[in-house]
């Protein structure tokens, strides 16, 4: 029996079978079809490569307030269900700024629900910010976390299988296959059946640094660059320093003068990687990496397709920046839209 198949096991693929679960829907009748599982890397696989941690930059719809708000506040229920901090998701402080102030509606919103939220007095922001918060944020151990649910779901009885589709018609296995879930992130561009143009890479180069000392996270956005440093938890005290944002950019190499300014933003917005960094002021690099996020011209895509008389295809992808901290959220509508006037269902 599988009347449930997530094609994708990403990020988006996984929330949406926690999403599943949630609806108390059988997990032996939910299969995961993707040709890339947790434990593996490939740059068409974004969400190993993610800084993971929620910060504020999405954008300020109603629709993204609400999946922001959705993940945020229901985080704790899978961090217990995987059985504590230790399987991969922790929370620390966060401290963001920006350049240019948010809208009043991204303020009020994340106001009304972030924990320990502060508005950072104007004459201690540093010098060209116009804005800044802290609160307590939610910190992913990305790759960590990924197999972590992984396994999680398997126990209670979900399988997974590796394959590459080359269309959608695949995805329905046998005739008890009602819905399909599209969580192909950058895979939709490719694929056949429906082919969507608008969905493109915005490239990110990462520097990962060893960094006991380091126990939140800093972030400056400003209008052409976003610097920012994650704490990785459970990672041996790896810390995540970034980044860089370029729309429509397939590389996958990683550049020495990207990790040079990288290096130099990290270490200006935040002295304290170097000031009380216990290897001298030399960073302990363990590795420079760049990954894809999966973005979409018009925003992340969430539709419910009839396909054949019975049978429904959901897509959710285009989570760009922001799958980790806004995709429990857009899991809940996919799930939410494939139960919707529907009895057979
Ligand atoms: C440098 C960087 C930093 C980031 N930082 C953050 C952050 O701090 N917070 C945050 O929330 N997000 C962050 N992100 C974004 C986050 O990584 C993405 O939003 C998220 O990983 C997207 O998940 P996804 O499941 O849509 O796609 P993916 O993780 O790419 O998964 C796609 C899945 O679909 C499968 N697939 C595709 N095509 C096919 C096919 N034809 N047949 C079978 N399977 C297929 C793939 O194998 C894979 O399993 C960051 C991303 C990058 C690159
Ligand atoms: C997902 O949707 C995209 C865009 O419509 C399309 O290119 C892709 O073929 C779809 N894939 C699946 C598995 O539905
Ligand atoms: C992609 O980014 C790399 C690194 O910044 C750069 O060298 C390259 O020219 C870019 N490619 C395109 C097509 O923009």
């Amino acid at each position: 029996m599988c009347d449930y198949v997530v094609v994708g096991s990403g990020i988006i693929g996984l929330y949406t079978c926690l999403e599943l679960l949630n609806r108390n829907v059988k997990a032996s009748s939910i299969t995961v079809i993707a040709e890339h599982l947790p434990g593996d890397e490939s740059i068409n696989y974004a969400s190993p490569y993610a800084g993971g941690d929620f910060s504020c930059i999405t954008d300020d719809d109603p629709a993204t307030l609400y999946y922001d708000k959705y993940t945020y506040t229901n985080l704790k229920k899978i961090q217990l269900a995987l059985g504590g901090p230790q399987f991969g998701l922790d929370r620390y402080t966060s401290t963001e700024y920006w350049d240019i102030k948010p809208s009043k509606e991204k303020i009020d919103s994340l106001a009304s629900y972030l924990e320990e939220y502060k508005e950072i007095p104007s004459y201690e922001l540093p010098s060209g910010v116009a804005f800044g918060i802290t609160f307590l944020s939610w910190n992913f151990n990305c790759p960590f976390f990924l197999a972590n649910v992984k396994a999680y779901l398997e126990k209670n009885g979900v399988s997974f299988r590796r394959q590459k589709l080359t269309h959608i018609t695949q995805a329905y296995l046998t005739s008890s296959t009602k819905v399909v879930f599209n969580c192909t992130g950058l895979g939709s561009h490719k694929l056949g059946g429906v082919s969507d143009s608008n969905v493109y890479p915005t490239r990110g180069q990462v520097v990962v640094v060893k960094a006991p000392h380091i126990k939140e996270n800093v972030m400056r956005w400003g209008e052409d660059y976003a610097t920012y440093i994650i704490k990785r938890p459970y990672s041996s005290d790896q810390l995540i320093l970034g980044g860089y944002m370029q729309r429509d950019n397939w590389t996958a190499d990683t550049f020495k003068e990207e990790t040079e300014d990288i290096i130099k933003r990290t270490t200006t917005l935040y002295p304290k990687i170097l000031e009380k960094n216990p290897f001298g002021n030399k960073l302990e690099i363990l590795r420079v990496v760049a990954g894809l996020r999966p973005s979409r011209h018009g925003g992340v895509r969430i539709e419910k397709e009839l396909v054949g008389h019975d049978k429904y295809l959901i897509h959710n992808y285009g989570a760009s920046g922001y799958g980790y901290q806004a995709g429990l959220g857009m899991a809940s509508e996919g799930v939410r839209l494939a139960f919707l006037n529907d009895s057979k269902i």
